[in-house]
């Protein structure tokens, strides 16, 4: 069974081609990063626009790269939600013109579920139960990954999510966008000078909360004489209040679920000084800590294929062409195929 897979949920275009015995046949990936820099963010209507001009050449592509044609395909999976209402459109479209054109059913997925599920693209991967640490630029959230559909959300960011935040502060600092991974280089300079808040730490819940900590950083720049160091030390004092607070909450998770392996996937997973912390946190409660690639972390076609494969495994599919998306989707609402 061979599964194309279509994301187009922000400003990455990915189309992957995976079979349910041979794994993952192709993975093509466009990144808009540099249409956006010069904007500081994403600019919707310009990544719709993109997604329109790069869909079809990365779908050729993925093909070759597998050595197949249109007709090989037996289902193609696409990201209905969560994400911008047009980048979203333009790859529901596509699938469902395709699937309409082959006579092939389509799958909607959940882009963080198959966040949650792109770990299981890699050879050294975790058995459910599992906890899953989401950490990108839209999304900062604690999941218990019991199964293929059975998701419970533990804990979620109130305002900012943590890449935003990186974003954000590393915009404070001059640096160009996206700035988490320039942000963490800095940092590397930096000393410990400031002590920065660790937001909601203290607090049972497991949710996040980060719009405080970039209000923090402009304080901080505002009330302080320049100096050389003043951009490394802040650089370093953020990382440590950011990363300090996923890992303070990662554990508490761990220990009140007593899951014993926890994932990492999302952007801000790319970050060494996480990893680290993540991995000296879980070593004495007996725990391991699984990443994806950095390719499989970020937004990619190959876990919307692996997902569809799945799913279409189960007896999930869907026969109708209308093009549907959902911009706002909760993982809450998600059931295993069986129950569906
Ligand atoms: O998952 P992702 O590629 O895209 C979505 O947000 O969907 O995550 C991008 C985010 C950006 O905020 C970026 O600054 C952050 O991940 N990021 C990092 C690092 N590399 C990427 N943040 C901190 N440290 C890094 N090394
Ligand atoms: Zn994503």
């Amino acid at each position: 069974m061979k599964v194309l897979g279509i994301e187009t949920s922000c400003d990455e275009t990915g189309v992957a081609i995976y079979d349910e015995q041979q794994g993952l046949l192709s993975d093509q990936l466009y990144s808009q990063v540099a249409l956006h820099a010069s904007y500081g963010g994403v600019v919707p209507e310009l990544a719709s626009r993109d997604h329109i001009k790069k869909i079809t050449q990365l779908t050729s592509g993925a093909l070759e790269e597998a050595n197949l044609n249109l007709e090989d395909l037996n289902a193609i999976a696409y990201t209905e939600g969560p994400g911008l209402v047009g980048s979203l459109l333009v790859g529901a479209a596509f699938a469902k013109s395709l699937g309409f054109a082959l006579q092939i059913p389509t799958l909607g997925i959940h882009h963080m579920e198959a966040h949650l599920l792109a770990v299981m693209l890699e050879k050294k991967h975790p058995v459910f139960p599992f906890l899953a640490l989401l950490v990108s630029g839209g999304h900062t959230s604690l999941v218990a990954v019991k199964g293929l559909g059975c998701y419970e959300v533990l804990g979620e960011t109130l305002d900012d999510a943590v890449g935003e935040a990186f974003d954000k502060t590393a915009k404070l600092l001059g640096l160009p966008y996206p700035g988490g991974a320039a942000l963490s280089r800095l940092a590397e300079e930096g000393k410990p000078r400031f002590q920065f808040p660790r937001p909601m730490a203290d607090k049972p819940s497991l949710d996040f909360s980060y719009s405080g900590l970039k209000t923090h950083v402009l304080n901080v720049l505002r009330n302080t004489p320049m100096d050389a160091n003043l951009y490394s030390d802040i650089a370093f004092a953020f990382q440590e209040a950011a990363v300090e607070t996923l890992v303070i909450k990662a554990k508490k998770a761990l220990e009140q679920t007593g899951v014993k392996s926890l994932i990492v996937a999302g952007g801000v997973g790319a970050n060494q000084f996480l990893r680290e912390r993540l991995r000296m946190m879980a070593k004495p409660l007996g725990a391991s800590v699984f990443y994806p690639r950095p390719v499989y972390c970020t937004d990619n076609g190959a876990m919307v294929a692996y997902l569809g494969c799945q799913r279409l495994a189960r007896g999930e599919q869907d026969r109708s062409y209308a093009i549907q998306v959902k911009p706002r989707w909760s993982l809450n609402e998600l059931k295993p195929p069986s129950e569906e």
